[in-house]
C-alpha cells in the first residue's frame, strides 16, 4: 500500500503539488501529538469528523486548496505579513516603520481574529479553526514575513537540477529533500503511542518521528515550555499617549498579542532569519528578478550547496521551525478547548 502511494507521487504531476503542503501538514501533525484528548475531542466534533479517525493534517493546507476561489479571495492577503522598511538581507525591520496594507489585515491580525473568533464561540469555527492551523504554519515560514519580491518568490534561483524561486524553496524543495534523506532507521515504529497515534501512513512519517526524538525529546527539550508561552505584553503606560496614538497609527506595536497567542512576538523572532540565512546576500541584485521578465544576466545562484542548504540542514533550522509551529499550535488550542481535569491525562511521550 505505502509502495504504491509512493509510486502514484511520482508519476501524478497532481500529487507533487502535494508536497507544498507537507510543511502544513508535519506542523498539524506534530501539534497532534501534544494535543490534550479533551482539547482532540472539541476539534473533531467542529471539523465534523469521527474521533477514531480525526486527525487535522488533511485540512491543515485548505487554506490554500481555496486561494483561487472569488468568496475567498479576501483572505488571500492573510497568509502573509509585509513589514515597511524591510529589505533582506541588508536590512531587516519587523514592524518599527510599520506595515504595508490596510491596518491588522495580515498574517498577525489573521491569527488574532481566528483565535478570537473560537474563544467566542461564534458560528464559524470550522472555518476559522482551518485557517489557524494554517496561519500558524504560515508564521513560521520567515517569507512568509517579509516583502521583498513577494517574499522571493519573484527571485529566481536554482536548487539541484531545478529552476525554482526561493519562496519554493522555502515552502517545498529543503522540505521535500528533508523527508527524502530521512535516516532510514526512523522509517520503525517509536516507542510511543502518542507519537504514533498521530501517524497515518504518509511519506512524512519518518521525518515527524526524528524531529520527535532528536529534537522535541532531545536538543530543545528544554526550550518546549519557553515556545509555548506568551511574553507579557508591554504596559500602554510606558508610553506617552501622544506616542501610544502615533505608534498605534505606524501599525505598532500591533494590538495582537496577548498570553494566549502572541503572533507579533513569535514572528519578531523568526523574521530576523531573513537577513541571518534565508535570504542569501548574493541576491542583492536585481538580476535574478523573475517580475522583471528578462532573462537573467547572471547565472542563477545554486543554493543547494553545503553553504545554504547544507548549514539549514546541520542547524536543524527547518526542523526547528516546523517543531516550534506544532507546540505552539497545540499550545493555543488545549488552552482554549482543553478541560483543566485533562491536563495529567496527556501521558508520557515515551511509553514505559
Ligand atoms: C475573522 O475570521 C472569521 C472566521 O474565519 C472570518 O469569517 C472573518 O472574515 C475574519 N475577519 C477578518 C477581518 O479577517
Ligand atoms: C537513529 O540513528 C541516529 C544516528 O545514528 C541516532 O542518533 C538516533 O538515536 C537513532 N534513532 C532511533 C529512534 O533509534
Ligand atoms: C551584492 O553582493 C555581492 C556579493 O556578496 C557584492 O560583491 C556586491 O557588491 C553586492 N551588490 C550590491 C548592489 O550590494
Amino acid at each position: 500500500m505505502r509502495v504504491l502511494s509512493l509510486l502514484a507521487l511520482a508519476v501524478s504531476p497532481a500529487r507533487v503539488l502535494a508536497w507544498g503542503a507537507a510543511g502544513h501538514e508535519i506542523v498539524a501533525t506534530i501539534a497532534e501529538i501534544y494535543m490534550l484528548p479533551s482539547t482532540m475531542s472539541t476539534l473533531c466534533a467542529i471539523l465534523n469528523m469521527p474521533y477514531e479517525t480525526c486527525h487535522l493534517a488533511p485540512i491543515a493546507s485548505w487554506a490554500d486548496r481555496i486561494k483561487g476561489l472569488p468568496i475567498y479571495r479576501w483572505a488571500n492577503v492573510l497568509h502573509y505579513v509585509n513589514p515597511l522598511g524591510d529589505h533582506p538581507s541588508e536590512t531587516c525591520s519587523f514592524g518599527e516603520h510599520g506595515w504595508v496594507g490596510r491596518e491588522g489585515i495580515n498574517l498577525l491580525g489573521a491569527i488574532r481574529n481566528t483565535t478570537d473568533w473560537l474563544v467566542d464561540g461564534k458560528d464559524g469555527a470550522n472555518e476559522a479553526l482551518k485557517f489557524l492551523i494554517h496561519f500558524i504554519g504560515d508564521l513560521h515560514m520567515p517569507l512568509h514575513l517579509t516583502g521583498r519580491d513577494k517574499g522571493g518568490t519573484d527571485v529566481k534561483v536554482h536548487f539541484a537540477r531545478r529552476t525554482t524561486n526561493l519562496h519554493s524553496v522555502w515552502d517545498n524543495l529543503l522540505i521535500a529533500k528533508a523527508i527524502r534523506e530521512t535516516p532510514r532507521n526512523y522509517t520503525r515504529p517509536l516507542p510511543s503511542r502518542r507519537v504514533e497515534g498521530a501517524l497515518k501512513g504518509s511519506i512524512y512519517d519518518s521525518y515527524v518521528r526524528q524531529i520527535v526524538w532528536e529534537g522535541l525529546l532531545g536538543v530543545w527539550q528544554d526550550e518546549i515550555v519557553e515556545w509555548a508561552t506568551c511574553p507579557i505584553p508591554a504596559q500602554p503606560s510606558l508610553y506617552s499617549s501622544a506616542q501610544t496614538v502615533l505608534r498605534r497609527l505606524r501599525g505598532f506595536p500591533p494590538d495582537t498579542d496577548d498570553l494566549l497567542v502572541c503572533p507579533y512576538a513569535w514572528a519578531a523572532d523568526i523574521h530576523p532569519l531573513n537577513c541571518e540565512i534565508v535570504w542569501p546576500a548574493q541576491l542583492n541584485m536585481t538580476d535574478y528578478l523573475v517580475a522583471e521578465g528578462n532573462e537573467p544576466t547572471t547565472p542563477l545562484l545554486q543554493l543547494d550547496e553545503p553553504w545554504y542548504s547544507g548549514r539549514i540542514k546541520q542547524e536543524f533550522l527547518i526542523e526547528r521551525l516546523l517543531a516550534t509551529a506544532g507546540i505552539r499550535l497545540a499550545a493555543v488550542l488545549n488552552d482554549i478547548f482543553g478541560e483543566d481535569d485533562d491536563v495529567t491525562s496527556l501521558g508520557p511521550l515515551v511509553d514505559a
